[in-house]
């Protein structure tokens, strides 16, 4: 059975998109079946992989509003391990439309579960908002992982997302529980980024993952070449990064299970 990762983030431009797909085909490389379902109007996900909008037939959309399963939405990416349920921009009118479904925050759970013994893991790729559509993610996931940067307003981005997690937990899905912090476009020279790096250690202690993404140049490049960074420049201190978050994060479920089956 799938273990159903958000990755979410109302604030825009965090790393949330790159994060899902290097962290996708870095899990995929260890043999892990991975699932991505890009849920941003904005595609960047579907792209990153590869994968022409134009050629998309099925998306996210449908999936989200019940129209088609969520089986005949999944493409297998050229890379090893990982498919994807694409997303393109008809997934802009699902915020509204969704307004008049029954069960609007729990579609994307209703599919996943029929898809869910499939895969390893399954990724939820969130836009930068906390409208229906991550709400969906949210009330969907065993987890959510939060990419961040360090700059001043991510303490209050963390803040309200936190806060929404705690309403999911609240009204919809009582086991929701936060995969982590991962600090991404890591700069050490710069002052600010200790501070809040100080200031989110004091606030979730052992939610921190020990792991920085830096800022790389290859990591922002490897998109217009449709590839996840450890497919266009595996040397490069982004690709070297992403391999040791999802070693951490393995090293950090296996001890996790057994803990859990020791109580
Ligand atoms: N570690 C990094 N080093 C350099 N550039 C990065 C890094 N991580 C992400 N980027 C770049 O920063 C920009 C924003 O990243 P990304 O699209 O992953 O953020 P996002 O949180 O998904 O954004 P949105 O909220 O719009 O969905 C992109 O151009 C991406 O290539
Ligand atoms: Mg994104």
């Amino acid at each position: 059975m799938a273990v159903i990762i958000a990755v979410a983030n109302q604030k825009g431009g965090v790393g949330k998109s790159t994060t899902v797909v290097n962290f996708a085909a870095c899990l995929g490389q260890k043999n892990k079946k991975v699932l991505c379902v890009d849920m941003d109007a904005q595609g960047n996900t579907t792209s990153s992989f590869g994968i022409k909008k134009k050629s998309v037939e099925v998306s996210t959309y449908e999936v989200l509003l019940g129209l088609r399963r969520i089986q005949d939405a999944v493409i297998k990416t050229e890379f090893k391990n990982v498919s994807l349920v694409p997303a393109t921009s008809s997934l802009a009118a699902a915020d509204i439309e969704l307004i008049e479904v029954d069960n609007m925050q729990k579609r994307m759970k209703m599919q996943l579960l029929t898809i869910k013994k499939d895969y390893d893991y399954i990724l939820l790729d969130c836009p930068p908002s906390l409208s229906l559509i991550p709400i969906n993610a949210l009330c969907a996931c065993d987890t959510v992982l939060i990419p961040m940067t360090c700059e001043y307003f991510s303490m209050e981005g963390l803040s309200q997302l936190i806060e929404s997690i705690r309403l999911v937990k609240q009204r919809h899905n009582p086991t929701i529980d936060v995969e982590g912090i991962l600090f991404t476009m890591y700069d050490s020279r710069l002052n600010l980024t200790a501070q809040v790096v100080n200031e989110v250690k004091k606030y979730f202690p052992n939610k921190l993952f020990n792991t920085v993404i830096p800022r790389n140049v290859r990591i922002s490049e490897a998109p217009s070449f449709g590839k996840p960074v450890i497919y266009y420049d595996k040397s490069s201190k982004g690709a070297e990064a992403y391999e040791a978050f999802t070693a951490e994060f393995l090293k950090r479920r296996k001890a996790a299970e057994k803990q859990n089956k020791a109580k």
